[in-house]
């Protein structure tokens, strides 16, 4: 195993992801960041330096479970203090197992602001991948705003609030067309046709292909609030790999994907070479009112620039749950050494219920009637040094009033804001169930791909309506359920999760839509702080943990 040196600037660019310059946030001039590469068992050693003029930064990677070092996590408030403008700080963290993962901002909404990029996992040197393929593709997903991400963030925490909107743009790996279509001969519609050069920063992604070959192609979602469904004209998929765990090999025409997960699919490159074919990617579960993002894939028998022959393959219906529901419940663990079964019991059971809420007029999403709101000292360092005053001591409820209708909007619809803590026994199984209900507006309910820090979780299976601890756990799925580190809880419906509590530190579990974690819609887990080790100081520099150490230095 190798320990790879990266070092990195955050700054912000003049960019022009969709043919529309904005401001973006990127990495050593780049936007989306570099791309990560290692191998199983690598340490990534990053040393990131904060060029952002006037704002803190951090960054989380997504899906590495950080064992033995929860500092690295990239948490603002949660594993550590925001990194200053100037300041440098070092992320140390092994890469303990392959697959696809993705890096993101985890300070206010700095993934919408564009702070993100893949970071892929190969097996371990020597070992050999289960999986077989002749090439490989990266893909990451992500939607785009004109309007930058401070006004957004002040937008959402006004009173009354003004919502963001759909995104303007779909982007795959930091490209997409605002102005202009790749699709406009197609269609009778009036839409522009672009006329791209190809070195354009909003010019497609081709994907280079020879016939006849076998590619993987792996594909993550940082989007900060569209739910996608991803299709390949012409080519059927396999699917085999989710959250960077192998599943039950399965094959698709398309396939959905939230915010939070990755997927990796084989494709064949059966079809005829001297045709290019599209890539398209939709937006699932809202109203799309963004268009499609395209990609092209190219055979060598034709020119990069021939537009396929037919249109861009089209997605199921944006609000048919069926199809979405029958593509979440074929995913299955390939059960083996990697991937074991779940404990067949659990020692404590949590039940989430999510709504939509007003607090003083301020629209917020919480959880058992809390809704989060983070301290400005992290709480690693808080809960590992014994600082009570740095956030509420009373953990917030394992249930909700059973009692409460998920079908219509609450009748009290008012809530409070917490920044207490679930304390999780080390070495216990959890059960955790999401519990969806109506929101503010009568007859809706919204898809919400709830993410895990630290762990991967078995999904146990899903419901509809409200759950029931005598009939459903009845019907857990004990024997092949998915790992993931990121679940889908569907609308009016209800998801079950179990992990085991393995690895010392706090951890988030929020929505992974980033206008929800910012209105409130996430929770914290503690499990074993007590056997965490060193902390850096420089993660801590903050907040009541500041003050100590300032305090511990003047003595010394
Ligand atoms: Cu990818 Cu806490 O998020
Ligand atoms: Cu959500």
């Amino acid at each position: 195993a190798k320990t790879r040196h990266l070092k990195w600037k955050v700054e912000y660019l003049h960019w022009s992801p969709d043919g529309v310059e904005s401001v973006v946030m990127g990495i050593n001039g780049q936007f989306p960041g570099p791309t990560i590469r290692a191998r199983a068992g690598d340490t990534i050693n990053i040393e990131l330096t904060n060029k952002l003029p006037t704002e803190g930064v951090v960054i989380h990677w997504h899906g590495i479970r950080q064992i033995g070092t929860p500092w690295a996590d990239g948490t603002a408030s949660i594993s550590q203090c925001a990194i200053n403008p100037g300041e440098t700080f070092v992320y140390n963290f092994k890469v303990d197992k392959a697959g696809t993962y993705f890096y993101h901002g985890h300070y206010g909404m700095q993934r919408s602001a564009g702070l993100y990029g893949s970071l892929i996992v190969d097996v371990a040197e020597g070992e050999r991948e289960i999986i077989h393929y002749n090439g490989a593709f990266d893909i990451l997903l992500t939607d785009w705003w004109h309007k930058a991400s401070h006004e957004q963030e002040v937008d959402l925490s006004s009173n009354p609030m003004r919502w963001i909107g759909e995104p303007q743009t779909l982007l795959i790996n930091g490209r997409g067309q605002f102005n202009c279509s790749l699709a406009a001969q197609y269609s009778n519609s009036t839409e522009n046709p672009c006329t791209l050069r190809g070195g354009e920063q909003y010019a497609p992604e081709i994907l280079h292909v020879l016939p006849n070959k076998t590619y993987r192609l792996r594909i993550a979602s940082s989007t900060a609030l569209a739910s996608l469904n991803l299709a390949i004209g012409n080519h059927k998929m396999v699917v085999v790999e989710a959250d960077g765990n192998y599943v039950q090999p399965f094959t698709v025409d398309n396939l959905d994907i939230y915010s939070g997960e990755s997927y990796s699919v084989l494709f064949t490159t059966n079809q005829d070479p001297s045709k290019n074919y599209w890539i398209s990617v939709n937006v699932r579960g809202r109203k799309p009112q963004t268009p499609p993002a395209l990609a092209l894939l190219h055979y060598p028998n034709t020119h990069i620039s021939t537009l396929p022959t037919s249109a861009p393959p089209v997605a199921p219906r944006w609000d048919d749950y069926d199809v979405s529901k029958s593509f979440t419940k074929k995913l299955l663990g390939l059960v083996g050494p990697t991937n074991p079964q779940p404990p067949p019991t659990s020692d404590r059971r949590i039940i989430l219920l999510n709504t939509q809420n007003f607090i003083d007029g301020y629209t917020r999403w919480s959880i058992n009637n809390v809704s989060l709101v983070l301290p400005s000292t992290p709480y690693l360092g808080a809960i590992k040094y014994g600082l009570n005053g740095a956030f509420d001591q009373n953990p917030p409820p394992d249930r909700y009033n059973y009692t409460y209708d998920v079908t219509v909007p609450a009748a009290n619809q008012n809530s409070a804001y917490g920044s207490g803590v679930y304390n999780l026994t080390f070495g216990t199984t959890v059960d955790v169930v999401l519990q969806n209900a109506n929101a503010i507006k009568a007859n809706v309910s919204e898809i919400h791909p709830w993410h895990l820090h630290g762990h991967d979780f078995w999904v146990l299976g899903y419901g509809e309506g409200k759950f029931d601890e005598e009939t459903d756990v009845a019907k857990f799925n004990l024997r092949d359920p998915p790992l993931k580190n990121t679940a889908v809880v569907y609308p009016f419906g209800w998801t079950a999760l179990r992990f085991v509590t393995d690895n010392p530190g706090v951890w988030a579990f929020h929505c992974h839509i980033e206008p929800h974690l910012h209105m409130g819609m996430g929770v914290i887990f503690a499990e074993g702080v007590d056997r965490v080790g060193r902390i850096p100081v420089e993660a801590m520099a903050c907040g009541l943990t500041g003050k100590m150490l300032m305090n511990s230095n003047v003595r010394h």
